[in-house]
């Protein structure tokens, strides 16, 4: 019987939630996944990270009502949602319904079986254009897309309910989540891809035959969007000693977790030709809807509080990890 609590871990067998899984089971944690596998990788879950995987959905109250009876889970991690921007802003009906309604239907059973501490995963995306760079967690907020919107309004409902109920938690509002395990095992495959970096490694595969540059018309040194990439192992990382601090009996915060840094969509593409040493083609067409010019943040709130120090933030070394995840993957 392990002596640290059991943490329950909604979207587990996607991309963030899976490196997370591994940071927790390093710590010494017991972790249960709840994955609908809609997205998810059942075959990473089983040959990688060996937990348990309960195949369901947040929306299923009976199921999560089983859950928290049968096991002794202190916390939950929650990251399953859709997160795909442009199809928010085309589907807006399916991104309140599966990252609000499914958020509350988790958050009622868990107020019910008294687990009363959970970490979620929030967007650098609810800022919407920035006034303020970097971006502190006290900028206004501004969502731009059905999908930031749905994570604005899942902050809120968190803060009612730690009032109502004392439910703590903690918010994670991402930057751009990038890299791969250093280990190669782990790594980022959504299906569709619609992340920067996995699409110029895929073209660099020779998977797709180019790459997209939406939008040259940003208020940006050369006209495309500039982002803030943070190395996934440093998310998974974070996260526990978010875990920590709410189990330790800390009051709920939101923290940003990004390096600081921005990186133009062209200088990333350039970095990947670099890191490769592959031509990557890529072509540039209009703006996406739902996109802002610049985000950058500052999370010097995470390193206070949380004593958090991102361990790899050179975007040379998280493409890297990225490559040689995906050579291994797709290759
Ligand atoms: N990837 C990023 O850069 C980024 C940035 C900011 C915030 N986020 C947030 O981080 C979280 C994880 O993102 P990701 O990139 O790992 O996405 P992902 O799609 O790889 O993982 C999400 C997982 O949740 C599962 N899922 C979705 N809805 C579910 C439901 N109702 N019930 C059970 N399982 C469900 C999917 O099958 C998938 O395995 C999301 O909440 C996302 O909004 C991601």
């Amino acid at each position: 019987m392990s002596q640290l609590p059991t943490i329950l871990v909604t979207g587990g067998a996607g991309y963030i939630g899976s490196h997370t899984v591994l940071a927790l089971k390093n710590a010494g944690y017991d972790a249960i996944i709840l994955d609908n596998l809609v997205y998810g990788h059942q075959d990473l879950v089983e040959q990688v990270l060996q937990v348990k995987l309960v195949v369901g959905d947040t929306s299923d109250r009976a199921l999560l009502d089983q859950l928290f009876a049968t096991h002794n889970i202190q916390a939950v991690m929650h990251f399953a949602a859709f997160i795909a921007v442009g199809e928010s802003v085309k589907e807006p009906g399916m991104y309140y319904q599966n990252n609000v309604s499914g958020t509350l239907t988790l958050l009622q059973a868990m107020v019910a079986a008294g687990v009363k501490r959970i970490v979620f995963s929030s967007t650098c995306a609810i800022y919407g254009e920035t006034q303020i760079l970097p971006i502190p967690e006290d900028h206004p907020h501004n969502p731009l897309s059905p999908y930031a919107a749905s994570k604005a309004m899942v902050e809120r409902i968190l803060a009612d309910c730690d009032r109502a109920y004392g439910l703590k938690s903690v918010c994670f509002r991402y930057f751009n989540a990038a890299g791969a395990d250093p280990s190669g095992l782990l790594g980022e495959d959504h299906k569709p891809e619609i992340h920067l970096i996995p699409l110029a490694l895929l073209t660099a595969l020779g998977k797709r035959e180019s790459l997209s540059i939406f939008g040259t018309d940003y208020s940006s040194p050369d006209g495309t969007c500039v982002r803030d990439y943070i190395h996934v192992a440093d998310l998974a990382s974070a996260h526990v000693l978010g875990l920590e601090y709410l189990l330790d009996g800390g009051d709920s915060e939101v923290f940003n977790l990004g390096n600081g840094n921005g990186f133009s969509v062209k200088q990333v593409i350039d970095t990947a030709r670099t890191v490769t040493g592959r031509e990557i083609p890529a072509f540039e067409c209009d703006r996406r809807a739902g996109d802002t010019s610049v985000l950058v943040g500052s999370s010097s709130r995470a390193r206070t509080i949380l004593n958090w120090t991102p361990q790899y933030p050179d975007l040379d070394r998280i493409i890297a990890h990225a490559w040689q995840w995906h050579q291994r993957r797709h290759g």
